[in-house]
């Protein structure tokens, strides 16, 4: 299947939900499915990287929203981010991969700060893939930032779009081409919205620590599909 695939998008996200439900459906605690949905980023993100040769991958592993959820599971949560972000794990399992984080990382408890810093340093010369991690991260809140920064540098009085781009944590990279959101919810929840503008969406009906590299191979076909205008119109209706 991998070596059909041309046309392949240069920048995919994914929203990874369903990770409560998915463990619910089975009779387990809900962290559980935490633990199984970190483990299947590994499997995905590799895939795409190294399986597929995709350039940029990003990640919503935890809006500014799910602050919002008992402590117990946010507890469980920081730690599996916590492990994930190991720094000597990290460079072995993902080779040439920058670790990009969107969000506020520093309001996390300070072993998983320490860990994600460890991680940008010993990543920042890899050119090759990027991986960029929302972790406390709000698409509104990416563009507030954005505003607050070009103010703070008293830029002219008005500003273009590749100007406020350079203030997004994205600076310099690709729009997104391909968004997958698992668990058949259909919305962004404040997932890149200036990055997703003209990203093709894709909601297959399954809970993200099951979602295998069978089912990211159909996302990729599904997205070849599609006839992607820009606004324009393509060949065949001229
Ligand atoms: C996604 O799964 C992981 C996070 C948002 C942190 P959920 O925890 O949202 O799982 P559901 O949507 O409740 O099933
Ligand atoms: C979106 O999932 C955020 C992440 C995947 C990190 P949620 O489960 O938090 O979103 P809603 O509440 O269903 O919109
Ligand atoms: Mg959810």
């Amino acid at each position: 299947m991998t070596t059909e695939l041309k046309k392949l998008p240069q920048h995919i996200g994914f929203i990874i939900d369903g990770n409560g439900r998915w463990a619910k459906e089975r009779g387990w605690p809900r962290t559980k499915g935490h633990e199984h949905g970190v483990k299947n980023l590994d499997v995905i993100i590799k895939e795409c990287f190294y399986g597929y040769g995709i350039p940029i991958v990003s990640i919503y592993a935890f809006s500014t929203e799910n602050w919002n959820r008992p402590q117990t599971e946010l507890d469980c949560l920081f730690k599996y981010f916590t492990k994930y972000l190991k720094v000597n794990d990290f460079v072995k399992k993902y080779p040439h991969v920058r670790l990009n984080i969107m969000g506020d990382y520093t309001k996390f408890p300070a072993e998983l700060v320490k860990n994600a810093k460890a991680v940008i340093e010993a990543t920042k010369d890899e050119t090759q893939f990027i991986l960029n991690l929302g972790i406390n991260y709000s698409g509104q809140d990416e563009l507030v930032r954005a505003v607050n920064l070009m103010l703070g540098e008293k830029l002219a009085p008005t500003v273009d779009r590749a100007t406020l781009q350079k203030y997004l944590y994205t600076a310099d990279q690709p729009l997104l081409d391909l968004v997958v959101r698992t668990s058949g919810e259909q919305r962004l929840s404040n997932f890149m919205l200036w990055q997703v503008s003209y990203a093709e969406l894709y909601f297959p009906k399954i809970y993200w620590p099951a979602f295998g590299k069978k089912d990211l191979a159909q996302a990729l076909l599904e997205y070849q599909s599609r006839d992607r205008r820009f606004g324009a119109i393509t060949a065949q209706d001229a």
